[in-house]
């Protein structure tokens, strides 16, 4: 894992506070940028991003500790394809569509459990833990049955830095060095393959890409937010990229506390600051219990899984709990406290917002947003999103990978 390159960005990061303090500006984007309102609700833009984005590209499927053991298993949709990841005896971790191959029930229910093989609830086909099907109810009535090509099918899936990568679709490979652009190696410094796992809560909001803006917007924190959390933040971030992926800081006064101490002392809490995004559905944020505990690195992580729901105008979240120590009950105590503040923040406050919007969008009221340059992150996911909907083939969206977007 890269520490000399977290130190890196935290020298610039240090500087562009110092900046801030003296000039209160952050380094802006070069322009503003319009998105057409249509791209929030037609069907034929939602279906080209439901294929040429989910169901094409890795995404962020599970964590490593969520299936740590073999035979543990995490069946659950995404973008309508119901899958299941499991982990083998041999320690690998495979991923499966969830459906049967004699007449396609899905074969476990969404959820996480741990399992020896899989039967189906329908007629009782059964299936081991790489999938192979394994016993066919009255075999002799089935004829010359070649069980070899009938296992689960198969999904192309693959564990680094503590996350499950996966596509949705089979056959799709994933190319995850080109698409993570060397995030990866910035990502290990969260050290998740060593969390504990403290939990999951599901929310419904609206168009994916409506929730999504406000992941990547410092810009209403302390608006929208302003009589939960969000007062004492200030609205400007800078936002570092490696390929669509983005990390987003506030300058945060804190940060100059640094400049006083030796860089082997800097901790590890202020090195991985700031939210981390991955591209298309993922908001990595952090918070501690105690600030002594938070400087050694003890904090948990909030993963917020974004996912598109049935629909243009809906979208399902997973957020995700991790701590990064064994929580006591006093702290599981206070983490569930948390868990239920940020569900009612991003419920009541971000997706009720966005609900709205949702509506708005429909209205022929207006034909654009507007991104400012303020909004530099936001500005890139679009484009980014732009850009993959406009690669056609594997060729493009490997080129896509190599040049990014402008
Ligand atoms: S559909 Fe699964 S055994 Fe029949
Ligand atoms: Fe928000």
């Amino acid at each position: 894992m890269s520490r000399e390159k977290l130190l890196e960005l935290a020298r610039e990061n240090l500087k562009y506070v110092e900046d801030y303090v003296d000039t209160g500006q952050l380094p802006l984007a070069d322009d503003v940028f319009e998105v057409p309102v249509a791209n929030y609700f037609d069907p034929d833009r939602w279906e080209a991003e439901m294929d040429l984005i989910f169901k094409r590209i890795p995404l962020m499927l599970g964590f490593s500790v969520e299936i740590p053991k073999a035979g543990n298993y995490k069946a659950m949709e995404v973008a309508g394809v119901p899958l299941i990841l499991v982990r083998g005896k041999d320690g690998l971790i495979r991923g499966f569509v969830n459906m049967c191959s004699h007449r396609g029930a899905q074969i476990l229910d969404n959820g996480s459990g741990s399992a020896r093989s899989f039967s189906c609830p329908y007629h009782a086909w059964t299936y081991n833990l790489t999938g192979d099907l394994i016993a066919i109810l009255d075999e002799q009535d089935f004829g010359e049955v070649d069980t070899s090509c009938m296992g689960l099918t198969a999904l192309n899936v693959e564990e680094r830095v503590g996350l499950i990568w996966g596509s949705i679709t089979p056959g799709v490979e994933l190319h995850l060095d080109e698409f993570l652009a060397g995030y990866d190696d910035l990502l290990d410094n969260h050290d998740f393959e060593n969390c504990v796992f403290v939990g999951q809560q599901t929310l419904d909001g609206p168009n994916w890409k409506v929730a999504y803006d406000g992941y990547l917007d410092q810009y209403h924190l302390p608006i929208l937010h302003g009589d939960t959390f969000g007062s004492d933040y200030c609205n400007v971030a800078k936002f570092i990229n490696w390929g669509p992926h983005q990390r987003m800081q506030v300058p945060d006064y804190r940060h100059l506390e640094l400049a006083d101490l030796p860089e082997e002392e800097w901790p590890i809490a202020m090195l991985t600051s700031g939210v981390w995004t991955i591209f298309p559905h993922i908001s990595i944020a952090s918070f501690g219990l105690d600030k002594a505990r938070y400087k050694e690195g003890g904090k948990i992580y909030q993963v917020s899984q974004l996912f598109p729901g049935p629909d243009p105008d809906t979208s399902i979240t997973h957020q995700n709990y991790l701590a990064t120590f064994e929580p006591d009950d006093e702290q599981m105590e206070q983490i569930n406290k948390q868990k239920d503040f940020l569900r009612y923040v991003v419920a009541e406050e971000d997706y009720f917002t966005g609900n709205r919007i949702q509506k708005t969008v429909k209205t022929g009221a207006k034909s654009h947003f507007v991104f400012g340059r303020n909004e530099g992150g936001p500005q890139r996911f679009h484009r980014w999103t732009d850009a993959l909907v406009a690669a056609k083939n594997e060729k493009d969206l490997l080129k896509l990978y190599e040049t990014g977007v402008v």
